[in-house]
C-alpha cells in the first residue's frame, strides 16, 4: 500500500477523481435537462462538492448547510441539530445532497426529512464513501464514490479532530494516534 506524508492510502488522488468523473457523468445523465441543486454538508464535503460540481454537465446551483455533531458518541442519540441553514428556497427544485460520508445515517436521515418539508421536485444524496455495516437508520445514497467496512478515514474533507481535511488522498488514521 503506498503512502502520504507516512499515512496509508486507501484511495489514492487518481482513483478519487475517476470515480467522481463517473458519478458526475452519471448524474448528468440522470438530470439531463433540469436544473440541479447541490446542497453540500459542511464541512467535510467541501472538497467533493468542488469536484463533483464540476464534473456535471447540467446548470448548478450550490447551497451549503451544517449540522452540530455533538460528537461521533451522542450522534447515535440521534441528536442531529441544523446550526447553518440553506440560503436559498429549495421548493421545487431538484436537489442532490452532497456529503462525504454516509455512516450512521442519522445526518442524512434527518437532512432528507427537513428538506422534504419544503416540497423539492426531487431529491438525490451523493456520498463520497458509504459504510454500510455502520448504519443505524435505514438510508441509502443514489450515488456513492466507494462502499468501505469501518475503517476510521482520513483526508479529501475528512478531519481527525478537524486535522487532515486537506489530505489529496483518502488515508487511514493509524491505530495508534486514534
Ligand atoms: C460526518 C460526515 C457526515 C456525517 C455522517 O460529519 O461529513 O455529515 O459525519 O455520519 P452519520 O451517517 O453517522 O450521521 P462530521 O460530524 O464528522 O462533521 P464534518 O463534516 O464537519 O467533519
Amino acid at each position: 500500500m503506498s503512502t502520504y506524508q507516512g499515512l496509508e492510502i486507501l484511495f489514492t488522488r487518481e482513483q478519487i477523481a475517476e470515480r467522481i468523473k463517473e458519478m458526475g457523468k452519471q448524474i448528468t445523465h440522470d438530470l439531463e435537462g433540469e436544473k440541479l441543486v447541490m446542497i453540500g454538508v459542511l464541512k467535510g464535503a467541501a472538497p467533493f462538492l468542488a469536484d463533483l460540481a464540476r464534473a456535471v454537465t447540467v446548470d448548478t446551483t450550490f447551497d451549503f448547510v451544517a449540522v452540530s455533531s455533538y460528537g461521533k458518541s451522542n450522534r447515535t442519540s440521534g441528536a442531529v441539530k441544523l446550526i447553518k441553514d440553506l440560503d436559498e428556497p429549495i421548493e421545487g427544485k431538484n436537489v442532490l445532497i452532497v456529503e462525504d460520508i454516509l455512516d450512521t445515517g442519522l445526518t442524512l436521515t434527518y437532512l432528507r426529512k427537513i428538506f422534504l418539508q419544503h416540497h423539492p421536485k426531487s431529491l438525490r444524496i451523493a456520498a463520497l464513501l458509504d459504510k454500510p455495516s455502520r448504519r443505524i437508520e435505514k438510508i441509502e445514497a443514489d450515488y456513492v464514490g466507494f462502499s468501505i467496512p469501518n475503517l476510521f478515514v482520513i483526508g479529501f474533507g475528512m478531519d481527525y479532530a478537524e486535522r487532515y481535511r486537506n489530505l489529496p488522498d483518502i488515508c487511514l488514521m493509524p491505530p495508534d494516534a486514534q
